[in-house]
């Protein structure tokens, strides 16, 4: 798919690489340009973070990246007062500085943070695209370089962290997944070095312990893990060893399940 450079983008050098796995690319690019927010869900690994730093780069975009976790509030994001020498100033958080200065603010497995972080986001994205500050009494109206992106893995939601309809239902999404295999195999040998024909094997193997998921996995194995464990063979490794280091110890802490995903490494990559 051609798109083309920002003119702020000197070199294409600077953009991350990633294959695309469809037309998300072309739709990242209209929902920047029509300013909507966009929503990314797919497993762990998959290829969600490099999407945004490849656009982010592309675009020519300031990229400032949030990762969600249980304890994280509205605050985090927005700003905070703290003490400074004897006096007390405001301190933006990264959501306030992306919304002032322009930008792509990400935040990552959005479904961890706590719940006021609804209370923010709504404001935001819909059309009114303005960030109320409760603390200083500001309203930020986002400027039309600003956009927000969210990700989550929907294989690890519990009915207590599920997103409400009501914030689900004011983002364009993507759905993720991993690649078919020759992209993923394409993929694999670009990031790790290791030729295609020797990654081949890996990624079969990869199809066969993702079909185990749900049954004895609670993850299939990630495009990530595909790309560590083509990098220690590469570096000299054994297979079996990389292959049991990175795609096998990762997804599981039961012996039982260990040695039964040997037995399928074995019989794939003998
Ligand atoms: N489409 C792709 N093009 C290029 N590289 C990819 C692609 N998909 C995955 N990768 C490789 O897989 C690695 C993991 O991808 P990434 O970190 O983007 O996953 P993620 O979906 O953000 O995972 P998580 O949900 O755990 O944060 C990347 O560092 C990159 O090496
Ligand atoms: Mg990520």
């Amino acid at each position: 798919m051609t798109f083309p450079l920002s003119p702020n983008v000197t070199s294409q050098t600077l953009v991350p690489h990633y294959i695309a796995a469809g037309n998300e690319c072309e739709l990242f690019e209209v929902a920047w340009t029509r300013k909507l927010p966009l929503l990314l869900k797919g497993p762990t690994g998959c290829g969600k973070t490099r999407f945004v730093s490849h656009m982010a780069a592309r675009l020519g975009l300031p990229l400032s990246t949030v990762s969600c976790h249980d304890d994280l509030a509205a605050a985090d994001l927005t700003g905070r007062y703290l003490l400074k020498g004897g006096d007390t100033v405001w301190i933006d958080g990264p959501l306030t500085r992306a919304v002032r200065n322009g930008g792509i603010c990400y935040l990552d497995e959005i479904v961890e943070a706590r719940k006021d972080v609804a209370v923010v986001l709504h404001p935001l994205t819909d059309d009114r695209r303005i960030l109320p500050l409760e603390r200083t009494g500001e309203t930020l109206q986002a400027p039309p370089e600003f956009m927000l992106v969210v990700s989550y893995n929907p294989g690890y939601q519990s009915i207590l962290k599920a997103l409400k309809p009501s914030t689900k239902q004011r983002f364009i999404a993507i759905e993720f997944d991993f690649l078919p295999k020759d992209q993923e195999i394409a993929i694999v040998a670009a990031e790790s070095g290791l030729e295609p024909r020797h990654v081949a094997p890996l990624v079969n193997l990869a199809h066969r312990l993702r079909a185990m998921k749900g049954h004895d996995l609670e993850e299939g194995v990630s495009t990530r893990l595909m790309v560590y464990c083509a990098t220690l063979i590469g570096s000299g490794l054994n297979p079996q060893d990389a292959i049991a280091a990175a795609m096998i110890e990762p997804l599981t802490d039961d012996p039982d399940v260990r040695q039964a995903l040997c037995e399928v490494a074995k019989a794939v990559y003998p």
